[in-house]
This record gives structure tokens, sequence and C-alpha cells, in this order.
């Protein structure tokens, strides 16, 4: 197999957004980067002193008081420094300095995801460790690295009492009592070789392993919602797939075994009716034993996601506030920045640039040597039309043999988070039309977590690094998060249904704003807004689901004896047929046949109070920018005297010429006050 190292590398270079290095606003003082290559290899050179050097002789001034920000010593040479306009361009004219760019201005954040959300590390953050030691999170995904210290058993008693599962990772494989059952369906073994499920489970439920990085990128704690609670792994998938016989099998066992909440980063290629798509079934099987089932909505944003079945919690990736950028210098002097996560340390050595339009290439040696390839057609990652072309454009005006150098990745603080990642599957939902998909949206992009050191961290075969932590961006990501969340509530609410899980995370979303056009990031993109762990503790009021109000509603769909049986396993006769926009859900939509009539649509739901006795939730309605909606809501206060006590109302949404391109959509929320409990309210029309 081929060594990655200097000799032969290849690096992906996804630019999603560009940012000149000649930026015309230039101010004085502003901060530059100095970037001097590789670090020379003599013994003595000491390169801040030489930064010091270089810094006194451009600005002609003994004391630099002030003016050096930062020396790059360990992984490449430079500095960063303030600089006037012309002393700026007096260093690029230096010996030694490869190009002089503008610093993005940011600091170096190591804040992780679930500091983003608020659940921050130590005293802040309530928990309840008795119960949280008590409750287990089932993972279906590629199995799990047993060795990893996301999942050491140090420090941990034996299972709870409840637990029934086993440990039958295959040959060689030990569980502990973090990492308390393993179970394999592909005939591999339960130890995980894609990595996948190391991530996600490290995401829902891993230790706290302090001073995680990959290559020193991202640095700091990485741990999951729930540290003190165990972990089942359910290895569904090999690097071949996911079949469903193995997937019904792992819900059949889990449900069984006695794990609290089941996380499903994985769905269908396309989407399935509820009869055909074994997570649909197995979820429902979950949800009828009382046990919510976390699912990504996919990566194939802008196109619709394959999580559709209201008894799932799905969920969307979006930022957070730590991005992972990664500048390349051009033969031309000229940076840029773009979205990639490199680990290798290039030294700042120029190779040759190619323009690559396919990934295979990239894998293909005698291809790749020596070179960078620069490919623009990976799928998980896309490019805006714009930056795309300029790309296209600045490699045609580059000299006739291209050359860059990339520099070794950086972590810095993201001010415009969270937004939905282009990846993420979006709304409408195809199978039930009223019923808003995705639900929630969570971190899903650049997340740091545990990783199996049987396999590379970019998956290629020239890559034979190993390391223990990887960055990597999926909805997969986003998904553990969500339900690290809802085993969190579990340790508070033991009592909770999996209904009233999804509720409390629903209704008490960040919201998020719309923005760009058509599914570019609206409620199709982030259902109801951002997870929000501690606010979903404490919701107030919840709209409650049970099996019999599933099953109405899919005679509601028209679901005949047959595949109702499929999918609620037993025989069942529709005794009643709920209207789908009536299904009793956090969110509220409808598909309108016609954009240019008037309409009018009512929803009708029943909310459980489950906050304090004596309470009065008036509501309110906020139509957002765009939407020319109207909204009542009947009745439109509610007196709750008692704790669980229930109070149905209707909404009536009316209105006419709706846009055809974009959903029209208002905010519902009931307040005593205390608790604000936020519904969307989508209607769309059959052009979208
Ligand atoms: C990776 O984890 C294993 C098992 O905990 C440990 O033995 C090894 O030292 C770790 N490697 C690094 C680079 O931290
Ligand atoms: C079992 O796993 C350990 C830890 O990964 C490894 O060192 C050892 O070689 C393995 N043994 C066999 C027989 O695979
Ligand atoms: C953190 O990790 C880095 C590299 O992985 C290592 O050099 C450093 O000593 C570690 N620091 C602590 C406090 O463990
Ligand atoms: C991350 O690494 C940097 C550089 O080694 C160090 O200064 C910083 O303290 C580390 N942060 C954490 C949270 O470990
Ligand atoms: C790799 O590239 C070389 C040269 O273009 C070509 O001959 C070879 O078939 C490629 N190998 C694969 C596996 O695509
Ligand atoms: C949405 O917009 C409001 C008003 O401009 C702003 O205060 C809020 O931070 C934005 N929220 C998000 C999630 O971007
Ligand atoms: C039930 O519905 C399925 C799917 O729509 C259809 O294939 C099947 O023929 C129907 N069965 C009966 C008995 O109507
Ligand atoms: C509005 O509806 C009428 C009647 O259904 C139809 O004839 C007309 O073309 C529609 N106009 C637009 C702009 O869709
Ligand atoms: C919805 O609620 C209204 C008012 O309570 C009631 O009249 C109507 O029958 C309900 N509709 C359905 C389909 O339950
Ligand atoms: C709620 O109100 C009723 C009637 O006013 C009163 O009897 C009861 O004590 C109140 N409960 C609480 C917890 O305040
Ligand atoms: C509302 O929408 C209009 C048109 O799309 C846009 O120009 C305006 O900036 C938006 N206002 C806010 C507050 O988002």
């Amino acid at each position: 197999m081929a060594k990655l190292g200097e000799a032969s590398f290849c690096v992906l270079v996804l630019f999603l957004s560009l940012v000149s290095a000649d930026t015309d606003n230039r101010q004085d003082n502003q901060v530059y980067v100095v970037y001097m290559g590789s670090l020379p290899s003599q013994p003595d050179y000491k390169p801040t002193s030489d930064h010091i050097n270089i810094l006194q002789e451009v600005t002609g001034e003994s004391s630099i008081e002030g003016r050096l920000v930062r020396s790059y010593k360990r992984s490449f040479n430079g500095f960063a420094a303030r600089l006037t306009e012309s002393e700026r361009q007096r260093v690029a004219e230096m010996e030694g300095v490869v190009s002089v760019f503008p610093s993005m201005n940011y600091k170096l954040h190591t804040t992780a995801s679930w500091d983003f959300m608020g659940m921050k590390e130590g005293t802040n953050t309530k928990r309840n460790l008795a119960v949280e030691s008590d409750t287990i999170v089932g993972v279906l995904d590629t199995g799990i690295s047993p060795e990893s210290e996301s999942f050491s058993g140090k420090g941990f008693g034996p299972p709870p009492k409840k637990w029934k599962g086993v440990c039958s990772g295959g040959k060689n494989f030990t569980c502990n009592n973090k990492l308390i059952g393993a179970r394999d369906y592909t005939n591999e073994g339960t130890r995980d070789t894609e990595g996948h499920g190391t991530h996600t489970a490290s995401t829902a439920a891993g230790n706290a392993v302090e001073n995680a990085s990959f290559y020193g990128i991202g640095n700091g704690t990485a741990r999951g919602g729930v540290p003190a609670s165990r972990i089942a792994a359910y290895k569904v998938c090999s690097g071949s797939g996911c079949s469903t016989e193995s997937i019904l099998s792992a819900f059949d066992d889990a449900i069984a075994d006695g794990v609290d909440v089941i996380s499903a980063s994985l769905g269908g290629v396309t989407t399935y009716m509820y009869e055909k798509d074994p997570i649909a079934i197995g979820a429902f099987h979950a949800m009828a034993k009382g046990i919510l089932t976390v699912q990504s909505a996919g990566n194939s944003g802008p196109n619709p996601t394959v999580s559709v079945a209201p008894w799932i919690l799905t969920v969307a990736a979006s930022t957070t506030n730590r991005g992972v950028f990664t500048k390349v210098v051009l033969g031309n002097g000229k940076t840029l920045v773009g979205k990639s996560v490199n680990a290798f340390d290039l030294k700042g050595k120029q190779y040759p640039l190619v323009y690559e339009q396919s990934v295979e290439k990239c894998n293909n040696e005698s291809q790749a040597k020596g070179k960078i390839v620069r490919t623009l057609a990976l799928s998980f990652l896309t490019l805006t039309p714009q930056s795309k072309e300029q790309v296209i454009s600045m490699f045609h005006t580059l000299t006739m043999s291209p050359k860059a150098a990339v520099l070794k990745s950086e972590a810095i603080f993201n001010q415009a988070a969270p937004k939905v990642a282009g990846f993420s599957s979006r709304g409408p939902n195809t199978i039930a039309v009223d019923i808003l998909k995705p639900d929630i949206t969570a971190p899903g992009v650049e997340i740091l977590a545990a990783y199996s050191p049987l396999v590379s961290p970019s998956a290629t075969t020239l890559d034979n690094r190993r390391v223990n932590y990887t960055i990597t961006s999926g909805t997969s990501m986003a998904c553990p998060h969500v339900s690290g969340v809802a085993a969190y509530l579990k340790t508070f609410h033991p009592e909770w249904s999996p209904s009233m899980i999804q509720s409390a995370i629903m209704t008490t979303a960040w919201p998020m704003n719309a923005s760009g056009t058509g599914a570019v990031s609206t409620e199709f993109a982030y259902g109801a807004g951002h997870v929000d762990p501690i606010a979903a503790l404490n919701p107030g009021l919840v709209y409650e689901l049970g099996k019999s109000d599933h099953i109405a509603f899919l005679c509601g769909m028209n679901y005949n004896a047959t595949t109702l049986k499929l999918i609620a396993g037993e025989a069942v006769t529709c005794t009643d047929k709920t209207l789908p926009r009536n299904l009793n859900y956090p969110s509220m939509s409808a598909k309108l046949s016609k954009s240019n009539s008037s309409f009018t649509v009512t929803f009708n739901r029943t909310v459980t109070n489950i906050g304090t006795s004596n309470s009065t939730y008036k509501s309110k309605v906020a139509i957002n920018n765009g939407s020319k909606l109207n909204v009542k809501v009947s009745p439109s206060v509610l007196s709750m005297k008692s704790v669980n006590e229930k109070q149905s109302f209707t909404v009536t949404v009316s209105g006419s010429d709706l846009n055809p391109k974009l959903p029209s959509s208002a905010n519902l929320i009931w307040s005593d006050g205390t608790h604000n409990v936020r519904s969307p309210i989508v209607v769309y029309t059959d052009g979208y």
C-alpha cells in the first residue's frame, strides 16, 4: 500500500466560499498573517526571534510592542502582526516570506458542540447522575471501537438492572461497564471498520475525554450529551451498506434489551413508504414500547429527507460557532480560504495544482502523486454556483503550470451560526405531505468525536494515518446530538413518553431565520429550529401522541389492513381516521392544492400541562416575514388548573395568492409568562 506523505498525497480542497487576499478595503494596522512556509531545519533556528527581527526591520521600530499578535512555529513558520499598508508591502518583499494575507479577525475558539447548545462543561449544567448512569443509548450503526477512551468503563458500576442485552461483538471484542452491549448483524463482528459508528456513539453518550483533537485541530474535551450513560452498539451497517433485515433485527433486539433511546444515523437512498422502510417499522415498535427513535434527515440536500414518519424525531444538520477553515496559497501569491479539514503539514511546499471533476482520480495513486488535486464533484459538500465559477475562472487565469500550497486547517470562531448545512436533506415530506420534516436541527458540521483506528480519517486507501478522534460532517453527526439530548431529558423525566420528549425538544427550539430562496433555509431545512437541551427540560405544555393516534393517522392516510399490519406488526382495524394535519404533532403543516385561490385550513391540537397547576397560557401568533397569512387560535387562552390536564384548541389559517416557490409560515406561541411553547405553522402549495 502506498504511503501518504510528502512525495505522494492527495488533498481535496473544497471551496464553499472564497475570500481573496488582496482586499480593497484595507485599514491601517490591520492584522496580517505573514506566512513563511516550512520551518527551517537548522537546529539553532529560533522562529520567534526571527519574526521579531523581521517586524523590527519592516516597521523601523525597535519596540514592536502590540504589533506581534502570534508566532507560528510548531507546524509551519510565520507570524501574525499589526501592519500598515506600506509595511505590508515591505514585508511581502522580504526573503523567506511566502505570502501575506489579512487575518480573518476571528479568534481561535475551542467551544465544542455541547457548549454551543448551552450544556456547558462543569457545574453549570445540571445533571442527574444516578439516573443518567441507569440510562442506555442504543446506537444502530457501523459498530464501535471498544478500546476508545470515549467508551472506557473506568469509574462505572455494573450495568443497570433493566439491561437484558448481551455482548456478542465477535472475536476479540470486549464490552465493559460503559459499553455494556454489542450485537453484530453483518457477520463481520461489532468492531467498527468504518469509523462512523464510533463517531456517532461518542457524540451521543461518550465519556468526557480531555485534550482530544484531530492533529491539534479543534482541541478540547470530546464528550457526549450524557457521559455517565451506558452504550449498546448494534452493528447494522458494513462498508457495503445496511440491510433491511439487519436494521429490523437490531430494533427488535434493542427494544428487548432495554435501551432508552435509539439513535439511527442512517436511512434509505430514496424515500420509502412506511411499510417498506425498516427504520419506520422498527421505530413504530420502539414507540409502542416507550422508546424514542432519533434519525438523521439525510445528506442529499436540497433533495427531500428520507425520514418521514411522525413517530421518529428527524434531525437536520447545522453549523456551530466553531468552523474549520483551510487556507491555500496559490503560486501567484493569492490566498484562498476554503472549507475542508486538512491535517497535513505540507511545510509550505508548493505542488502542481490539478483540476479534476472526479474523486476517484484522487484515490488513484499514479494520478494523485505529488499533486494537489482540486475536485469540484464531491457529493457531500456542494459548491455555490458563484464560488464554483470563481474557482474555475481563477484556475484558468493562473499560469500554465499552476502551483499551490495548502496550509493546515484552523478551527476558528464562526459568528454566523447556526446555519443549516447545504447537504442536509429538506422537506417537504414526500409521504405524509402535511407532516413537517425534518423536525429539528442540531450540530452536524465539523464535529470532533471518537474514531476507529482501523480506518484512515479520509477513508481513502492512500491514507495510512490512524487517529482516535476526527472531525467530520453530516446529518449523521447531528442525529446523535439529539439522541444525547433525548437521553438527557429522560434522566430528569424517566416517565416521559417518546412524543413528550419529541414535543419538548421541538417546542423549546431556538428560532431559526429563513434565508435564501427555495428550500435553502426555511422550516423545510430546520423544522422547529435548533435544539436547546436546557430549555427542553421544562417545556410547560406538550403535544402527546400514542400508538393509537399514529394508527388513526395511518388510517387517515388510507392505509389498508395489509399495509397497516406491516407497520403495526399486528392486525388493526381502522375505527378512527385522523386527517394527517390533525395529528397532535408539535408542528403544523398543510399542503394546499391551488396556489392562487384563497384557502382556509384548520389544525386541531391538544396540549397537556406538565408545568405548574393554575397556569394560564395565552396564545400569540407571529407571521413570518414575507408570508401573507391570517391565523386565528380558538380558544386563545388556556387555563390549566392542574398538572396533566389536557385542553384542545383549533388553529385556523387563511390567505390567498400564496408564494408558490416558498413555504408561507408563522409561529404559534403559548406563553404563561415562564414557558414559551412554540410551534411552527407552515402552508405550501402544489407548485413548491
Ligand atoms: C488511541 O487510543 C488507544 C486506546 O485507548 C491508545 O492506546 C492510543 O495511545 C491512542 N493513540 C493516541 C495517538 O492517542
Ligand atoms: C485483539 O485486540 C487487541 C486490541 O485491539 C489487539 O492488540 C490484538 O492483537 C487482537 N487479537 C487478535 C487475536 O485479533
Ligand atoms: C494534549 O495533546 C497534545 C498532542 O496530542 C500533547 O502534545 C499534549 O501534551 C497534551 N496535553 C495534555 C495536557 O495532555
Ligand atoms: C489546545 O492547544 C493549544 C495549543 O497547544 C493550547 O494552548 C490550548 O490550551 C489547548 N486547548 C485545550 C482546551 O486543550
Ligand atoms: C489510474 O490512472 C492511470 C493513469 O491515468 C490509469 O492508467 C489507471 O487505470 C488508473 N487506475 C484506476 C484504478 O483507475
Ligand atoms: C434571527 O434574526 C434575529 C433578528 O435579526 C436575530 O436577533 C437572531 O439572532 C437571528 N437568529 C438566528 C438563529 O440567526
Ligand atoms: C393495500 O395497499 C397496498 C399499497 O397501497 C396495495 O399494494 C395492496 O394491494 C392493498 N391491499 C388491499 C387488500 O387492498
Ligand atoms: C389562477 O387560477 C385560475 C383558475 O384555477 C387559473 O386559470 C389561473 O391560470 C391561475 N393563475 C396563476 C397565476 O396560477
Ligand atoms: C376540530 O376541532 C373543532 C373545534 O373543537 C371541532 O368542531 C372539529 O370537529 C374538530 N375536527 C376534527 C377533525 O377533530
Ligand atoms: C389552584 O387554584 C385552586 C382554586 O383557586 C386552589 O384551590 C388551589 O389551591 C390552587 N393550587 C395551587 C397549587 O396553587
Ligand atoms: C423581509 O423580506 C423582505 C423581502 O424578502 C426583505 O427585503 C427584508 O429584508 C426582510 N426583512 C427582515 C426583517 O428579515
